[in-house]
């Protein structure tokens, strides 16, 4: 394992992700880390960049035991002047920020073998980002540079002794042509960690973790949704305890069109999970009537989900004998767990998103009152996608069997087409906007375009506008559609290109001849932010 402190930039996340692209396991921990503490003893350590200037009264401070393990560190841009500014070297503000591409010339020592290997396989100048506001600017002692910019004389420097690396550019994003070299070289050359961190390989581990968590006549409950997160990890307990888990869907009255009859099916009959489906449609929507305010609708609908789900599994636990059920089964992952543990707290832009905005009704936790379920039946939390990023539940999706369809699925929000039927909320309403997002869904999967986009749907707008059908005036109701494409959810751009407009054109013409109530179609252009992606 590789240890990677998180200084707070805004590429730490990066810097793991691409570190196990090339199957060796890392962790991302909060600089404040004491070593001490560690449930590991790493291989290797990397100093993340970091908004901060070392030389700050309240900027973030290694724990310097890392330095007396014996095993490899490299400072990236704030880490090496972590380092430089700990082991006796200077840091300072630059007279410009620099940012940006950057040539950066390496600079090999014949008599120096081993410091030449963090540029292994490099030659002459490499393209690289920088992002920083401060260098290096004197070297600490026995310090050698093994790469400069016009402007970083030490841009990169190295300990042949002590097996220190520092580097001012950033290897992680992807600016940095040869970044992942670059890490490669550090993790798999200096470090000798092997790559043998695999999804394959995980999920033998994974499973028999959970055997050993659960133990021989535990049981577990979890909910569902037809989403890639909660199918992988239910089909994940369910290759480790078989009928033991019980998968809970509640039909909340505003999922897609035919959504529990196919997640039953796929979950059901065609992998064998014990599921029990929960039509509460006429609870929520009858719950819901009146209600227009957006953040009513997510707590009306997540805290009638918390009731429905609880009453189940109390029912799963007599059938089972009663109190053998112990734990909950919850597809947390990896942002999740960094966001929850960064040494800053969560940051403002996520805690909209997951508090107020509110997170998948799957993701029990996300919810307020679920502790009295967690204390009453007195469940532990199982999470076995708690070590992954999305594009690795994705591929462990793959291995597992699931469908293409499904692992590659848009994401779909807990209060689903509630928050997408603008102003209240009546089954009309539902089945006008189900029907429009169907369609919408077909014919971007028709063309081509479902992959390429990372989320589309149809929302139904709350007024009405005039057309003219045959000979007759209408006045109807007008439906939005929105396609985006993002990486991380947090910004997002609209979908564009003159081919995908031709598309837009036919399935305009498909709805207002298909659904009836609508009259009008129109494309949301805004990008995330000043928008978001969903209307409400
Ligand atoms: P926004 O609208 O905040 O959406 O730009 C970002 C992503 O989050 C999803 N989303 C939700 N997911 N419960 C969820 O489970 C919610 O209340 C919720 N609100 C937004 C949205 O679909 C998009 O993927």
């Amino acid at each position: 394992t590789v240890l990677i402190l998180d200084f707070g930039s805004q590429y730490s996340h990066l810097i793991t992700r691409r570190i196990r692209e090339f199957g060796v396991y890392c962790e991302l921990l909060p600089c404040t880390q004491k070593i001490a503490d560690l449930h590991f003893i790493p291989k290797g350590v990397i100093l993340s960049g970091s908004p901060y200037s070392v030389y700050d009264v309240d900027s973030p401070h290694v724990d310097t035991v890392v330095f007396e393990l014996g095993v490899p560190v490299l400072g990236i841009c704030y880490g090496l002047q972590e380092m430089a500014n700990l082991m006796g070297g200077k840091v300072e503000a630059c007279d410009h920020r620099e940012y940006g591409h950057a040539a950066l010339t390496i600079t090999k020592h014949v008599d120096h073998p081993f410091i030449n290997l963090l540029f292994e396989g490099l030659e002459g100048d490499i393209q690289v980002w920088m992002s920083h506001g401060d260098q290096v600017t004197q070297a600490p002692p026995g310090f050698r540079i093994i790469a400069t910019t016009r402007t970083a004389p030490f841009a990169a420097v190295a300990h042949e002794e002590k097996h220190f690396f520092g580097i001012q550019f950033h290897p992680e994003v992807t600016h940095t042509v040869d970044g992942g070299t670059v890490l490669r070289n550090f993790v798999v050359g200096i470090c000798k960690c092997k790559t043998s961190w695999t999804m394959d390989a995980f999920i033998d581990t994974e499973i028999q973790r959970i055997r050993t968590i659960v133990g021989p006549v535990g049981q577990v409950v979890g909910a569902v949704s037809g989403g890639v997160d909660s199918t992988v990890a239910a089909k994940l307990m369910h290759e480790a305890i078989g009928d033991r888990f019980h998968a809970i869907l509640v039909d909340n009255g505003v999922m897609r069109l035919n959504e529990c009859a196919s997640v039953k099916k796929m979950l059901g009959d065609k992998m064998g999970i014990n599921i029990e489906v929960v039509d509460a449609s006429a609870l929520f929507l009858g719950r819901l009537a009146g209600v227009t305010d957006p953040e009513r609708k997510r707590k009306i609908i997540g805290n009638t989900f918390i009731e429905v789900f609880e009453a189940e599994a109390a029912k799963i636990d007599k059938k089972t004998g009663g109190g053998k059920i112990e734990y909950l089964l919850q597809g947390t992952l990896y942002p999740d767990v960094i966001e929850s543990i960064s040494f800053k707290g969560p940051s403002a832009t996520i805690k909209t998103h997951h508090v107020s905005r509110g997170a998948s009704n799957t993701n029990l936790m996300s919810h307020q009152n679920v502790g009295g379920l967690l204390e009453d039946m007195k469940l532990k939390l199982i999470e076995p996608l708690r070590e992954l990023f999305k594009d690795e539940v994705r591929a462990l999706g793959t291995l597992l069997g699931l469908d293409d369809e499904l692992v590659w699925r848009h994401p779909f929000p807990g209060p689903g087409i509630a928050i997408r039927v603008l102003g209240e909320v009546t089954p009309s309403q539902v089945e006008i906007a189900r029907l429009a997002d169907h369609i919408y869904i077909e014919e971007i999967k028709r063309a081509g375009y479902y992959r390429q986009i990372s989320q589309a749907y149809a929302a139904l707008l709350p007024v009405k506008a005039v057309g003219v059908m045959g000979d007759a005036r209408t006045y109807e109701q007008v439906i939005a559609l929105r396609a985006v494409e993002t990486k991380d959810f947090m910004t997002a751009d609209v979908f564009a290109s003159a081919e995908w407009f031709l598309t837009l054109k036919k399935i305009s013409s498909r709805i207002i001849n298909e659904v009836k109530g609508v009259n009008r179609v129109v494309y949301d252009i805004s990008s995330k932010p000043p928008a978001t992606i969903e209307w409400e």
